[in-house]
């Protein structure tokens, strides 16, 4: 199947789009602040969010250039802002707060998205969602990269993600620079099992007052 879409068009599909969407939906249902981690264009995306909800906005980054740049911008006027500059394995270092999204787009090595993703997984409020860039790696950008010999690591972070049974883990190849964007939900507290559910009667087709339904 062809694309009916033209997914690089980064003015018909924002980059964070995906993020922006989703992100009043998991902050209305989980509450908790945002952590930011490599500023830039999504960091105007969620100083909005972080203003709508009334929430601390952490945001991170080694650069100073690049800060001074998002706040000159004037499009991240709000209270909750808190921005850190420096690398995020030492920001985690001094966060205690309860968590409900993160966006995490700053160093790619593996070495450290690994220690992020660990820290903000155990950290997140049940239900809470993390996003990560640059973990799906399209044909279009492999040889890019290949062709000028960068190697582009970060999905093997992802692929460990999806072997994990404490969240739930979920790729967009499309928008997010067709980079790719995964969604990690950490599962609720409360799930039913199997056993359970059949112990209940709930087994077989779905009935509602006795009729398969
Ligand atoms: C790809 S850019 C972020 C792009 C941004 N999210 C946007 O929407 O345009 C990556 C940023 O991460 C920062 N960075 C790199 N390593 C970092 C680290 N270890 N901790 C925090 N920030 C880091 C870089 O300075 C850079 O500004």
């Amino acid at each position: 199947m062809s694309r009916t879409l033209d997914w690089w068009d980064q003015k018909a599909f924002p980059p964070w789009v995906i993020m922006d969407r989703l992100a009043d939906i998991i902050l209305s249902y989980v509450g908790g602040c945002i952590v930011e981690i490599g500023l830039g264009k999504s960091t105007f995306v969620l100083s909005r969010h972080a203003k709508n909800f009334g929430v601390k906005h952490y945001a991170i980054d080694t650069s100073q250039r690049k800060i001074d740049e998002v706040l000159k911008s004037g499009e991240c006027d709000h209270d909750g802002l808190v921005i850190y500059n420096g690398r995020s394995l030492d920001f985690i270092k001094e966060f205690d707060d309860d968590l409900g999204l993160v966006f995490v787009d700053g160093c790619h090595k593996p070495i450290v998205v690994r220690q992020e993703a660990d820290f903000f997984i155990d950290k997140l409020l049940p239900g809470g969602v993390i996003f990560f860039h640059d973990m799906f790696l399209c044909k279009e950008w492999g040889e890019r990269h290949a062709s000028i010999g960068k190697y582009s690591s970060t999905y093997e972070v992802r692929l460990e993600l999806e072997k994990r049974d404490d969240i739930w883990c979920l790729t967009f190849p499309y928008t997010a620079v067709a980079c790719g964007l995964t969604l990690v939900l950490k599962r609720p507290e409360f799930e039913y099992s199997c056993e359970e559910l059949k112990k209940l009667g709930f087994e077989g087709d779905w009935t509602y007052k006795g009729q398969v339904v």
